[in-house]
């Protein structure tokens, strides 16, 4: 069964509480979280050809994706405000035959070699458990944040997803870019697109509106100052 995300986006227990639920119950979720992670893999020479070398994950929850991003030649942070999510993400380890099968694309072929090195060098990855609203973590500038799922539970107030827009722009970097994935919220769209427009953000642009299946809405939007 899935567990609820928290009622208020910023209870942060309600995150652990939710987390070690997840953990426990529904292997499936899990699963399925981890095999999305190994989707971003193709994405990163378009983002290494766009100048990007150093990648925040946001609310990345147990995603294995700053590990990826590592292995394929970046830096990468993920952060979360839930301790056990973030353990979870950093001692996940890929066995061989998750890995053969979750990872191999048209693009990558893996063998046992592949494998080892991918262990080895992922645990160059950051993770940092803390708030984004916290100006002591995640400090640094990074040329792309990563939002996906994060942001939408921000937005039944305008002021506060103003202010967790303005903690993602104090860390990008001048030519940074932030990439959100908002799932079954349009509204959320609106008001995300709304509050980074006022900030200046002129280049914003609506990827894709819809993953095919009905009832699942995602908003990724890629914007830069
Ligand atoms: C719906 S989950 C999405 C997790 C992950 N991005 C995914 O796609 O599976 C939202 C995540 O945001 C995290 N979160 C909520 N408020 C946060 C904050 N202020 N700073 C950092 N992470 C936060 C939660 O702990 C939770 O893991």
């Amino acid at each position: 069964m899935l567990s609820r995300s928290p009622e208020n986006w910023s209870d942060k227990e309600g995150w652990e509480d939710y987390w070690r639920k997840t953990l426990a119950d529904d292997e499936w979720l899990i699963k399925k979280r981890l095999l999305q992670d190994t989707e971003y893999f193709d994405s990163i020479d378009y983002f290494k050809s766009e100048g990007i070398r150093n990648v925040l994950f946001l609310g990345c929850g147990i995603s294995q994706a700053p590990k990826f991003f590592v292995f394929g030649g970046l830096q990468a942070t993920g952060l979360d405000v839930s301790e056990t999510a973030i353990n979870f993400a950093i001692n996940y380890a890929f066995e061989y035959e998750k890995f053969y099968r979750w990872f191999n694309s048209q693009k990558f072929k893996v063998n046992k070699q592949v494998w080892i090195e991918f262990c080895s060098v992922s645990r160059k990855a950051s993770y940092e458990c803390g708030s984004i609203l916290d100006p002591n973590v995640a400090q640094g500038a990074f040329d792309l944040v990563v939002a996906t799922k994060m942001l939408q539970g921000f937005c039944k107030d305008q002021f506060k997803i103003r202010e967790i827009l303005e903690c993602i722009d104090q860390r990008l970097t001048s030519n940074g870019k932030l990439l959100i994935f908002t799932i079954n919220a349009p509204s959320a769209r609106e008001m995300i697109d709304d509050q980074l427009t006022r900030m200046g953000y002129g280049n914003i642009k609506q990827l894709s509106d819809s993953n095919g299946k009905l009832g699942k809405s995602f908003l990724h939007l890629l914007a830069s100052a």
